[in-house]
């Protein structure tokens, strides 16, 4: 009973099936891409999919998938999250557009996170993505105070220093009782387009062997490709091409493994639920 020392519980979001964090120690190492790519895998292979930004201070989600619609506000006052792919979608980027950078305090913060679970109407879902921002900080601590996380993917490049950081991020979620559901590898290698060499530019596999020391599942490793950075920055995910498409397919896989364990995870905590 992992739960029964622990701080009481968030009540869990009525409709919201299973609540998934994607984070990760350090920036840049494509949390966003992971994020929004699994999210668009998810609901084409027939699940509900909400998507929320959690990254306040740089909001890439409007960008990545392509909306920018300044969300309705319905009655009972609950904001309209942006229905983009197949995927209902919550950012500050819609809210508050432009270059400049959002100054804000740690109350005001966790404000935003908690209006985003709380006050946008999800509906039905069988799994919330959310988009956390780089670092073990107090976006991540509002989350866990507002909801009950059924887990968390972390994502790192198999170079040392993002391996490093990630596993910062795993000893974090640890502290906060919020399940690991696996590790995925990003960046993990490339393929020389002209001579079809793999060249392993940040290590290949050092996230698999991290997962491994921490016991936790390996999600899959992401090949870097000019096609997903291309995707993103169009608003075009390449997971919008299908499970088919060799350049979506490893996120199709991940998404595949992700759903298994979200809900061995949410089973357990089922379990713990009714134990007491
Ligand atoms: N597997 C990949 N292949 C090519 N480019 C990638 C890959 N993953 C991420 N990128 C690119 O790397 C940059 C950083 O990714 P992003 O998802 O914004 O990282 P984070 O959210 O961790 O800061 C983006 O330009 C993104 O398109
Ligand atoms: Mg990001």
């Amino acid at each position: 009973m992992a739960h029964s020392h622990a701080m009481p519980q968030p009540a869990a979001l009525p409709g919201v099936a299973k609540i998934v964090a994607v984070g990760s120690g350090k920036g840049g190492v494509g949390k966003t891409t992971v994020a929004v790519n699994l999210a668009i895998a998810l609901a084409k292979t027939g699940q509900q999919v909400g998507l929320m930004d959690a990254d306040v201070y740089g909001p890439n989600v409007p960008l990545m998938m392509g909306s920018s619609q300044q969300p309705r506000v319905g009655p009972g006052n609950m904001i309209q999250p942006n229905l983009t792919h197949g995927v209902k979608t919550i950012s500050i980027g819609y809210i508050a557009p432009g270059d400049k950078p959002m100054v804000m305090r740690g109350p005001m913060l966790h404000q935003i996170i908690r209006q985003f679970l709380q006050q946008v109407d999800w509906g039905e879902l069988d799994y919330l993505i959310v988009d956390l921002p780089p670092g073990t900080g107090d976006v991540a601590l509002s989350l866990v105070q507002t909801v009950p996380l059924t887990g968390a993917v972390v994502v790192s490049t198999p170079s040392d220093v993002s391996l490093e950081d990630a596993r910062k991020a795993l000893e974090m979620f640890a502290q906060v009782n919020v399940p690991v559901l696996g590790i995925v590898e990003n960046m993990s290698y490339f393929r020389c387009p002209h001579c079809n060499e793999v060249i392993d530019i940040f290590s290949r596999g050092g996230a698999e062997r991290t997962a491994k020391q921490f016991n936790v599942p390996f999600l899959g490793s992401i090949e870097l490709i000019p096609a997903i950075r291309e995707g993103g920055d169009r608003g075009l995910p390449v997971a919008l091409a299908g499970p088919k498409s060799p350049q979506a397919a490893e996120f199709y896989g991940v998404a595949e493994k992700l759903k298994e364990q979200a809900d061995a995870a949410a089973a357990a905590a089922n379990d713990v639920i009714e134990i007491r």
